[in-house]
């Protein structure tokens, strides 16, 4: 608290005065979460929440002579996560916050000026609390206690838990964070965050107008392109909700997480931070943008950004695609992006030969001009997307019913900012026939194996089997006079299929000699590999002995 005055410029009198002011009033009222007619706050007073969690006050953020009026945590003063006054710093220490005749919240400068106002009407009956969360609300003083006014409604560049970021749909009012202007000026700075409501909602970082970087769309379980959501999905519990009266994101903390803030730096770095009480500092959870492949756009049109990939050639061209400008892409300008190599087949939207080409583990490109379809499958979803030419690739919207997912997002223009990420999700790609050649859909890698090792080997066996139980071996036998253990290859026989059931050993012991060794030729195609291949993995040494019995 006493670092948020101004100790250089005042003597030690202003110091020492509003110290014992704050003293007895949070000694003599418990309600100190609570700002009314009956008191207003001056510089060196606050409000502090009912558990102590939040502090309100007048702060000055650096060096500069210029005090603002804002809620910190209380263990950090630095760690304010909104202001009343940032583009209006008040120059001296004698402002103050009160409530009107009009229940209007006002911050006065010393000559009795309105500096910042919440601008809403009420009556003078109103009351002001800082909450628990952070929040400071405005409600009215009579019986319905409506809140008029609270500063979760109008964030600075923080977003605590149960705040939100997006649009409300009726109003069309927008809620958004800005960053500061720099390190110590509140000032209203270049950087937005906002949830982009158009098409797939999504989270995008602003420079200005421009978009410099994008969470991916929210897929119903994280945003796209921050998997990471999902290695803290035990502290947070996302909302992200789509309704006709509002978009929006917001987290809340699940009981027992330490305190924790979304802040979008004066630098333009959005980075989610966790109070590590024992170190007594904030923990970075997750920071965007990442890398080189999180900049907005860095492979142009139909690019695709691989970070892990070596520092000059991390932008490649989706498949079937070629660099639009190669000159320019050799020199490392990736700019103008990529341009199909074949033209699709539109087939009159009926027999086009066109197919998709999946992409694995991508962040998903822009959707802001994505159209949505939230009530079909993802299969309605590929004949909807091959049955007009201008989609161009499509994907589920929603992966948490899990599987491949349901709903369809389909994508109509340039491919915008699309990436490889750890954990990410497909992207179904429209093709033209020739470029899907050797795309296959993936073989089952186990079934591969098991068919490769097992067959040749069963096949080996099986020979031994069966040549065992062959007059050939009898007479074989005889001509050596050498002495074997039967038993033990019926032993061992049941134990390369197992699923042959147990009354079959009999058969084994006894029938299997009558059987000749042309037989099992025959019924195994003179063991070719070939034919036993066709059948695959155990089921051969069945069919086999089927035969055998018949
Ligand atoms: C609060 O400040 C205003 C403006 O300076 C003043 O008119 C009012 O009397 C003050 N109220 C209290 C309770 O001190
Ligand atoms: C209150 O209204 C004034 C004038 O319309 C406007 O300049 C100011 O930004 C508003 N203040 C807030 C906190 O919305
Ligand atoms: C409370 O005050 C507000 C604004 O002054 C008014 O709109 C509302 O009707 C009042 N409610 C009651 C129950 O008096
Ligand atoms: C990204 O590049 C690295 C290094 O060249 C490579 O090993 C990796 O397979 C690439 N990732 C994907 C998904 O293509
Ligand atoms: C078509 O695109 C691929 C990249 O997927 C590229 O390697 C190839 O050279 C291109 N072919 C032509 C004819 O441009
Ligand atoms: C969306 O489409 C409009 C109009 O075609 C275009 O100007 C804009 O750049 C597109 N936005 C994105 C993010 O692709
Ligand atoms: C294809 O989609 C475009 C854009 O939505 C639409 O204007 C057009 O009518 C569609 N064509 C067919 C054949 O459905």
């Amino acid at each position: 608290m006493w670092s948020k005055n101004q100790p250089h410029l005042h003597s030690l009198l202003l110091i020492v005065v509003p110290f014992l002011l704050v003293s007895t009033a949070s000694a003599a009222n418990p309600g100190s979460d609570i700002l009314d007619k009956a008191r207003n706050i001056t510089d060196g007073e606050t409000l502090v929440s009912a558990g102590g969690s939040f502090t309100l006050g007048f702060f000055p953020p650096g060096m500069l002579g210029k005090r603002y009026l804002g809620i910190w945590f209380s263990m950090d003063e630095d760690a304010i996560c909104w202001v009343a006054n940032r583009d209006r710093p008040l120059t001296d220490a004698r402002g103050a916050l009160m409530i009107s005749d009009r229940g209007n919240l006002l911050l006065i400068d010393s000559s009795g000026q309105v500096v910042w106002s919440s601008n809403t009407t009420g009556t003078a009956s109103t009351t002001v609390q800082l909450l628990e969360s952070g929040n400071l609300v405005s409600r009215d003083g009579n019986a319905s206690g409506a809140i008029t006014w609270q500063s979760f409604d109008h964030p600075s560049n923080t977003l605590l838990p149960g705040m939100k970021i997006g649009k409300n749909l009726w109003t069309g009012e927008e809620w958004y964070l800005t960053s500061w202007h720099s390190a110590d000026d509140p000032a209203t700075g270049n950087f937005r965050y906002i949830t982009d409501t158009e098409g797939v909602p999504q989270n995008v970082m602003l420079d200005g107008g421009k978009r410099i970087y994008r969470t991916g769309p929210w897929n119903g379980l994280r945003f796209s392109g921050v998997t990471e959501m999902g290695t803290y999905s035990d502290m947070f519990i996302y909302r992200l909700t789509s309704s006709p009266s509002e978009i929006t994101y917001g987290y809340v903390a699940k009981a027992g997480t330490p305190f924790s803030r979304l802040v979008l730096t004066d630098d333009g770095l959005f980075r989610r931070l966790v109070w590590d009480g024992s170190s007594r500092a904030w923990k970075i959870f997750f920071q965007g943008p990442r890398d080189i492949c999180d900049q907005y756009g860095r492979c142009g049109a139909f690019g695709l950004c691989n970070a892990s990939a070596p520092s000059t050639s991390f932008c490649s061209c989706v498949r079937g695609f070629s660099p639009a400008s190669p000159m320019q892409w050799k020199m490392r300008d990736t700019s103008n992006g990529c341009r199909r190599n074949m033209t699709l087949d539109c087939g009159n939207g009926i027999s086009t030969t066109d197919g998709f080409v999946v992409m694995q583990g991508v962040k998903l490109p822009d959707t802001h001009n994505a159209s949505v379809d939230a009530s079909i499958t993802l299969e309605e979803c590929r004949t909807r997307c091959l049955a007009n030419c201008s989609c161009l690739a499509y994907a589920p919207l929603d992966l948490k019913g899990g599987g491949t997912g349901t709903g369809c997002i389909i994508w109509r223009e340039d491919l915008m900012d699309l990436r490889h990420v750890d954990g990410g999700q497909s992207l179904f790609l429209r093709s033209a026939k020739s470029e899907l050649g050797e795309v296959q859909p993936p073989k089952s890698f186990p079934t591969g194996i098991v068919i490769g090792v097992t067959v040749p080997l069963v096949t080996i066996i099986l020979a031994l089997v069966a040549f065992w139980f062959s007059p050939w071996r009898r007479r074989w036998n005889r001509e050596r006079i050498s002495v074997d253990n039967p038993p033990r290859v019926v032993d061992n026989a049941p134990r390369v299929e197992e699923n042959v059931a147990p009354p079959n050993l009999a058969l084994l012991t006894t029938s299997f000699p009558a059987v000749s060794l042309h037989a099992v030729v025959q019924a195994t195609g003179n063991f070719s590999e070939a034919n036993i291949i066709g059948k695959g993995g155990f089921s051969v040494i069945y069919k086999v002995l089927i035969i055998s019995y018949t």
